[in-house]
């Protein structure tokens, strides 16, 4: 048996938005206190794409200087980045001996990153999965919260660990579950509702990043794409209706509340009340941490501290699982 533990991380390539906020930030938030929580600015993910150097250490600090703002409090949980962490190369490196080629042919993810360009991606983001897999069993957590995109990773992740444990005989890993709840667990694009909102899209209006200003928030609800018709009397009446569900969705995340109660205070409502109402809360919700993110921001060196600092305690738990796997593998 394995003490309850979560693990999970955001990649710093590109400004932070708003699902990465609702599906993921706030609720890791959320787990403070309920059990011990470690969660990580995963920089080597980053690079499986070419990142400008410089954009890539300020977007280290940025995604730190957010989960701060949010509420994460580095006495309570542990922050820290991949890189600095030198035994997450180090499991991925055997995980990528445990994963099979085929398992990573089935990653969704990377068919839909790589599309028609496979042969000339990296193949660091081929092996993605297995360093978050690593990632992960570091630290021998039980509980990872993810948006649904994540979710086939971490089924992966279970995969590899149950592999180990089978090939070298031994129940050191535990079966990791993800753990994906609330009514924003896959924020949609704003411009186009069959895709999931990312930091990078082809266009900014396609997001609401999270250090937008508030007359940006209000344009882009405004330009959201969506049907002509009312809000429906029932959430069952947005089944259907993607873009209308997304609203309703991103509405009821950043309300604390369910769909069913949204939908009970606007039923009947044109987008001409529902949309400016929701800008209005996205901002109200949104600008007090932007603020304090800006606030973090304009100090690097206390970031860098806290982050020097969340390394230090998570290689105490990391680098005796690394050790004890090393003796498993017999290296
Ligand atoms: P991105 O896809 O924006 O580059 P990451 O891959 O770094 O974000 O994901 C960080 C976390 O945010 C993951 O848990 C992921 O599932 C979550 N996440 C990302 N986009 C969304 C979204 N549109 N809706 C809900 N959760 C999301
Ligand atoms: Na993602």
């Amino acid at each position: 048996t394995f003490t309850p533990r979560v693990f999970s991380g955001i990649k710093p390539s590109g400004g932070l938005q708003l699902g990465n906020y609702l599906g993921a930030i706030k609720r890791f938030v959320g787990m403070q206190g309920t059990m011990e929580t470690i969660y990580c600015v995963v920089d080597l993910h980053a690079i499986t794409v070419w990142q400008d150097p410089a954009d890539l250490a300020n977007g280290t600090r940025e995604v730190a200087a957010g989960y701060l703002a949010a509420g994460l409090d580095p006495a309570k949980s542990i922050l820290f980045n991949q890189s600095r962490v030198a035994a997450h190369a180090e499991l991925g490196w055997i995980f990528n001996c445990v994963a099979r080629v085929g398992w990573m042919n089935r990653m969704t993810q990377f068919k839909d990153k790589a599309g028609s360009n496979a042969e000339k991606v990296s193949l660091g983001l081929y092996a993605y999965p297995s360093l978050m897999a690593a990632d992960i069993l570091l630290y021998h957590a039980t509980h990872v919260p993810v948006g649904e995109d994540q979710k086939q990773h971490v089924e992966l992740t279970r995969d590899i660990a149950a592999k180990f444990n089978h090939d070298y005989g031994v129940d050191f890993f535990p079966l990791t579950e993800p753990v994906i709840d609330g009514p924003a667990t896959r924020v949609m694009n704003l411009r186009d509702g069959t895709k999931k909102m990312s930091k990078s899209g082809d266009s900014d209006m396609e997001r609401i990043n999270m250090l937008d200003d508030a007359d940006t928030i209000a344009k882009k609800f405004k330009k959201a794409k969506t049907d002509a018709e009312p809000l429906p009397e029932t959430v069952e009446g947005l089944k259907t209706r993607p873009e209308a569900r997304n609203l309703v969705d991103i509405y009821a995340a950043l309300d604390d509340t369910t769909p069913e109660t949204v939908i009970a205070q606007y039923a009947g409502a044109g987008w001409g009340t529902f949309k400016p109402a929701l800008a209005d809360l996205a901002v109200a919700k949104l600008a007090p941490i932007s603020q304090d993110m800006a606030r973090f921001m304009d100090d690097p060196a206390e970031i860098d501290r806290i982050l020097a600092q969340g390394a230090d305690k998570a290689r105490a738990i990391a680098d005796p699982v690394l050790q004890r796997t090393y003796d498993i593998v017999g290296l």
